[in-house]
């Protein structure tokens, strides 16, 4: 057993916390503090600081890997990935290389102001556009526009956000 006392603070620092100074803390440590970033536990953040804007919310569990650029005010929630790059098959191995590689350009953006909710992943290449809703367990593959819905695996675009009112508008519900 590790030395209690470590163990009780790392048990506190991720259950019993006060929510907004620990998660401010926590952004500060992975060097996005700051600008009113919040970073909740168990979140790995493995881009530039520099990619990643201001007042930005990124969820438990959340990973973040390779060439990604995150907007101002954007939400990740749990369990979501947003990782470029992909490991390549090699055929004089016989398995994936171990490293991820580029592939062309396998940067991803999320658009300011976008929200992605539970378990989202997004893969390399794909550009969000500014405040899109990716709704919970969505896989978004294809870039996408501004304001749009996104929902599925593979996503597509299920609907679109009024700018002006905040209405959601489901494309299903239109066409009824
Ligand atoms: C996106 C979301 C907010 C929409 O909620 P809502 O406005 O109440 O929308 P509804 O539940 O009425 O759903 C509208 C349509 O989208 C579909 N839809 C909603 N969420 C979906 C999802 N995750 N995947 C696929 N389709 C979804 C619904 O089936 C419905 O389609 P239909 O009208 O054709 O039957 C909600 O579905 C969601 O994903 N919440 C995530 C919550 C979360 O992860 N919270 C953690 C904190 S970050």
């Amino acid at each position: 057993m590790m030395d209690k006392e470590f163990f009780a603070a790392v048990t506190q620092a991720t259950n019993l916390a006060d929510n907004n100074e620990c998660d401010l803390a926590r952004a500060e440590l992975v060097g996005i503090g700051g600008r009113g970033n919040y970073v909740m536990p168990g979140a790995i953040i493995r881009t530039k600081p520099e990619k990643i804007g201001s007042g930005c919310v990124i969820g438990l569990y959340v990973y973040v890997n390779g060439d990604v650029t995150i907007g101002d005010h954007v939400l990740i929630g749990p369990h979501c990935s947003v990782a470029a790059g992909n490991h390549k098959f090699d055929p004089a191995t016989g398995w994936f290389s171990a490293r991820t590689e580029p592939d062309g350009d396998d940067s991803i953006v999320l658009g300011e102001g976008s929200w992605l909710a539970s378990n989202v992943t997004v893969t390399g290449g794909v550009k969000l556009g500014k405040c899109n809703l990716v709704c919970a367990g969505s896989v978004v593959t294809k870039s996408t526009p501004d304001y749009a819905i996104m929902a599925g695996i593979p996503a597509k675009q299920v609907g679109r956000i009024d700018p002006e009112s905040g209405e959601y508008i489901w494309f299903s519900h239109e066409k009824k």
